[in-house]
């Protein structure tokens, strides 16, 4: 095999250690430094130790880097590295607001860089077949998109386990920023942005937290399309659930099981043709056989595409520009609960940075 990439993990946490393993498993790439503020944390592993992210970035020997820290390191630590000429895989999400995903995206000159983002839910079939099926037009015009992601349900007990939990100054946000991100992408991978959101937000509306528990959004997507977008960390049972009704019919996927149910005539023909008052356009129920990968698996595809991509300049898996949508949306749907309104995309980033800040000040998470 020709050289090894050299990569280094900043942030050994929870997911810092899956990607240890997972990194492992592609032959490529070579593990030559690893970072976290806790050193002790890092005291297993044999591979070369630096007690902060910049460290690492200006001392490492290594020529790509993962960033699994909390999310306001993410874009600081990104630009260093893009300083340093490094490849850059992020953990979602990229930043917390919008104004510091620009300042990455400013930074990204060099193209020849890669940076990338940990979007895997976008490498199971399952999405994949979602996808395909609303670009290639199978699904006709979309008429509605409801996503309802409930099972996210939180305990006191979990909110409670950390300081910067669930804080405005420590976390930045709450079920929007750190359970949705996935299913934001996810919808706006599969379907498209909307160019106008209006949410129902409940800040520590069931826990004693700052940040969001509850959101209730309203969509409205260019075409005249209307979805919405439903999540809550203290709903149980919960539900992962995401509706697409095109003309062509109704796309359900339910805890990873794809029906599509598909008008043997489009819905908009058979309602302008039909002389029947009650008449409903016949049906197939269509059953779409999709694995369903693990959540190794998943980053294993992960980091196989950002080895490609370093390698042979294939397209990453999420790129920067793509992934600072579904942060786009949950500042959307944020920004539509601060200030009660509606807001139209893409979102003023300077007004959300000053009513964040605004809630960062009165925060009961200082920074140490
Ligand atoms: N893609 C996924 O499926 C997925 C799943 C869970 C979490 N995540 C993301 O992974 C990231 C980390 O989450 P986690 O659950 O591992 O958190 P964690 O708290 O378990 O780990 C974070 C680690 O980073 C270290 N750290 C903090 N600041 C640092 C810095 N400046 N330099 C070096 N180390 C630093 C901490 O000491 C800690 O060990 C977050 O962005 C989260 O959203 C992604």
């Amino acid at each position: 095999m020709d050289k090894k990439i050299k990569i280094g993990i900043i942030g050994l946490g929870a997911m810092g250690k899956g990607h240890y393993k997972n990194i492992k498993t592609v032959p490529e790439f070579e593990i030559t430094a690893l970072s976290d503020v806790n050193m002790d944390g890092m005291k297993d592993y044999s591979e070369a130790k630096f007690a902060s992210g910049e460290e690492l970035i200006n001392k490492g020997d290594v020529e790509a880097i993962v960033i699994v820290t909390p999310h306001f390191d993410h874009v600081p630590l990104a630009v260093a590295a893009l300083k340093k000429g490094l490849h850059v895989l992020i953990e979602k999400p990229v930043s917390v607001q919008m104004k510091d995903a620009k300042i990455l995206l400013d930074a990204h000159k060099d193209k020849g860089r890669v940076v990338a983002c940990v979007f895997n839910n976008r490498t199971s079939q399952v999405y994949m077949k979602m996808r395909e099926m609303v670009s290639s037009g199978e699904l006709g015009a979309i008429q509605r998109v409801n996503m309802t992601v409930t099972q996210w349900f939180r305990s006191d007990a979990y909110f409670k386990s950390a300081g910067w939990r669930a804080t405005w100054a420590g976390e930045g946000g709450g079920a929007l920023l750190n359970q949705c991100p996935h299913s934001l992408d996810l919808l706006q991978w599969i379907t498209g942005m909307p160019k106008r959101v209006t949410a129902n937000v409940g800040f520590g509306k069931h826990h004693d937290i700052e940040v969001e528990d509850e959101v209730t959004a309203i969509l409205e997507y260019p075409n005249g399309a209307v979805g919405t977008f439903v999540t809550s960390t203290a709903e149980a049972p919960g539900l992962n659930r995401i509706e697409i009704a095109g003309d062509q019919g109704l796309l359900i996927c339910d805890n990873n099981n794809l029906t599509y149910t598909r008008n043997e005539v489009r819905a908009k023909k058979f309602l302008k043709e039909t002389e029947e008052r009650f008449a409903v356009p016949p049906v197939w129920n269509v059953s779409i056989p999709a694995k369903v990968p693990t959540f190794d698996e998943l980053h294993q595809n992960i980091h196989r595409n950002f080895k490609d991509a370093i390698l042979k300049g294939v397209a990453p898996v999420a790129s920067l520009q793509e992934s600072v949508n579904s942060l786009e949306l949950a500042n959307a749907m944020l920004l539509s609960g601060f200030l009660n309104k509606p807001v139209d995309l893409p979102i003023d980033s300077e007004i959300y940075a000053a009513e964040l800040e605004k809630r960062m000040k009165t925060s009961r998470f200082k920074k140490g």
